[in-house]
């Protein structure tokens, strides 16, 4: 060697050259499954959503791509659908790969290192995530107890950290708690924290209210939706903001080139028109959802909280709730999350509802298991 040091002479300490804020404890995925999961009710997915027209807007889109060509660089056909849905100008939106993209997008916008977000806990983990892997950190704030999780504005405003807390995020409804917040509420915080709002409307859809109406009224508010669940279209990963031209204009700077793949911009163009399955899609998931929860709540050792989405949260009042996770999936092969991890959801499951020949699996099973634990 000409330079006279070999490989494996230098020693190189490679944590000194990497960006590492987990030091390899960290990362987003959900536990790994070693049973086989017949009834798959764990990740929120819209499952209630017709395997045959999915697959006929499928064979539509394969007839339509040239998958050879880049595809739009900013989903401009996509952002007129969707704005023209809002009544807002195409602006005003802005696509990505998944509503996580988003999320990603909303804090590169807002956090650098010694920048804080304040999260409102519990819920959705890819905020941390990502706040984290862009070196910011964390002011943590907390929803009422249960089984309210309310959202308490002067306890909010009074916690942020002026002048560190760049960003808030809110989620409503939320996950996992499945309840949404007050319109005067939200307001409120909106108006009175001095930085930008992302507020996760991703369960909007089936049964709460949106509050993308009320924009104008925010130039620091950015609404971010994913297409993953009302839309059905979890696999193929899109999701989009809505917000002032100039968050919007900011947002755009920061994507990857082409991040929207030609598949799912077509897709979503399509799926976004099926408006009347879309409505009866969502109206059997809601009733389904409620007679669900009815159910639960008559179940011996079992606590459901009311939800606005498409999963519903429940205590397991007297045992484990990560045996009876495994059990079921064990021994029934239904796959639930468990989200015992998270502050103020002890021993708490979540199941998503899906179709009704899922649900009935899960409720049957759950009863079953739990009449086994006595
Ligand atoms: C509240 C919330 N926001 C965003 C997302 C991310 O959605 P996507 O699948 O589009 O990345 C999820 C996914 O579960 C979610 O629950």
């Amino acid at each position: 060697m000409t330079c006279g040091i070999t490989l494996k002479e230098k020693i190189i300490d490679l944590s000194d050259m990497i960006n590492d804020p987990f030091k390899g404890k960290g990362g987003f995925m959900p536990d790994k499954i070693e049973h086989k999961v017949m009834v798959r009710v764990g990740l929120n997915e819209n499952l209630a959503f017709p395997e045959n027209l999915i697959k006929k807007l499928i064979k539509q889109v394969a007839g339509r791509i040239d998958p050879r060509v880049y595809p739009e660089d900013y989903c401009d056909s996509l952002c007129d659908l969707i704005s023209y849905d809002y009544q807002l100008n195409p602006n005003q939106v802005v696509a990505g790969n998944g509503g996580d993209k988003i999320i990603d997008l909303m804090v590169r916008l807002t956090i650098k290192a010694g920048y804080f977000a304040a999260i409102v806990y519990p819920t959705y983990p890819m905020y941390e995530h990502a706040v984290k892997v862009q070196g910011g950190d964390v002011t943590e704030l907390f929803l009422t107890p249960p089984p309210e999780y309310d959202i308490d504005p002067d306890y909010i405003l009074s916690n942020i950290k002026p002048k560190k807390d760049k960003l808030l995020f809110l989620c409503s409804p939320n996950n996992p708690t499945g309840n949404q917040f007050t319109k005067d509420k939200i307001s409120k915080i909106i108006a009175e924290f001095p930085g930008i709002v992302a507020l996760d409307e991703t369960y909007t859809d089936f049964g709460g209210y949106s509050i993308v109406n009320s924009l104008k009224q925010f130039p620091n508010l950015i609404i971010m939706k994913s297409m993953s669940k009302f839309h059905g279209m979890a696999g193929m990963r899109l999701g989009y903001a809505l917000a002032d031209e100039f968050l919007i204009a900011r947002l755009k700077e920061l994507l990857p080139a082409f991040n929207v793949n030609i598949a799912s911009l077509e897709l979503a163009k399509l799926v976004i028109q099926e408006k009347i399955a879309l409505k009866n899609i969502v109206e059997n998931i809601i009733s389904e959802r409620d007679a669900i929860y009815d159910k639960l709540t008559k179940l011996n050792g079992i606590s459901p909280y009311k939800s606005f989405t498409n999963f519903i949260m429940f205590k397991i009042d007297n045992y484990n709730a990560a045996d009876v996770q495994k059990t079921l999936l064990k021994e029934k092969g239904v796959l639930v999350r468990n989200m015992s991890a998270m502050p103020l959801c002890e021993n708490c499951l979540r199941v998503s509802i899906t179709t009704k020949e899922n649900n009935d699996v899960f409720l049957q099973s759950l009863e079953e298991i739990m009449q086994e634990l006595g």
